[in-house]
């Protein structure tokens, strides 16, 4: 067993004792296996998840593993979300969570499905919030990575393991996690501009960027940079010499400037 698992078997256990060992177990025998306990979050929790990613009128938030639909109920309630939607494999919590959006008058903005979170179609959503376990954030990175470049994802307790998070703090001694998911940029690049053009071979490792810029003289300097969503920070070559671009990433274009006094603007397309 490895190390992450044991852990993760063990927060198991501590959680479902939190909710006295009862729940884990019980909804087995109805048909169906939770892949987490249901602990809910607490409001001021919830509150701050939903500050984090400046949930508002344009945002559709998804909740995964919906509990009692607090959080859902909440983005459209007190954060003027459009629309949300929670899942959970439980009836039980699904039944409670319509009742709830019911008694908050939200039941026209709030949808709740009765699934496996596994099968979830969740590519609608603007916000991703959750409050799963390690192991089963790390199976849904995948997915999540997939989402639209600029989808705010938060996680309450735990975090995705080598994708840092952009944004990290406490609130009343829990932990608030908060990704943006990042543009893909790996690959080749030529990027044109005023002062002629340039090869970019471009690594990615989530939200950071490196790699290697050539000129047409052929020399190679090394490229640094960050994402935020589809915006992008490029710094190519070192110390005073080093040119700094931003811009975006548009599916296969690249669109900087670079900025200073001779402000110019370059245009990449993927080669
Ligand atoms: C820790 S609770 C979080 C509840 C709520 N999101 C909150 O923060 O208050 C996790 C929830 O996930 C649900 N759950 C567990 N495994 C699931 C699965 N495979 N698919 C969907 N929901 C699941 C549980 O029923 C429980 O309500």
């Amino acid at each position: 067993m490895t190390r992450a698992t044991t852990f993760s078997a063990w927060l198991r256990a501590a959680m479902a004792a939190t909710v006295s060992g009862f729940m884990m177990a019980a909804p087995a025998a109805q048909g169906f296996s939770l892949d987490v306990p249901y602990v809910p979050t607490p409001p001021e929790v919830v509150d701050r998840m939903l500050e984090v990613a400046k949930v508002g009128p344009e945002d559709f938030v998804i909740d995964l593993g919906s509990g009692d639909g607090r959080i859902a109920i909440a983005a459209v309630q007190d954060h003027n979300a459009k629309g949300s939607m929670g899942v959970d494999i439980n009836p039980e919590r699904i039944g409670e969570a319509r009742v709830n959006a019911q008694r908050a008058g939200v039941a026209d903005k709030v949808e709740f499905r009765e699934q496996n979170l596994f099968d979830t179609d969740f590519s609608a959503a603007t916000v991703l919030t959750m409050y799963l376990l390690p192991d089963v954030n790390l199976a849904l990175r995948p997915k999540v990575l997939e989402l639209a470049p600029g989808t705010r994802v938060v996680s309450h307790a735990f975090d995705m393991d080598e994708w840092e998070a952009d944004h990290f703090e406490r609130v009343d001694g829990r932990s608030v996690y908060m990704w943006i998911v990042p543009a893909k940029v790996e690959g080749r690049w030529q990027v044109e501009g005023p002062q002629g053009a340039l090869e970019l071979d471009l690594t990615q490792n989530f939200q950071e960027v490196s790699g290697t810029a050539s000129g047409a003289d052929g020399q190679s300097q090394p490229v640094s940079g960050k994402l935020n969503g589809a915006s992008i920070e490029l710094t190519v070559g070192e110390g005073d010499g080093a040119r700094r671009y931003t811009g975006n990433v548009q599916g296969s274009s690249l669109l900087l400037s670079e900025g200073g006094a001779d402000s110019s603007s370059w245009k990449g397309t993927r080669l």
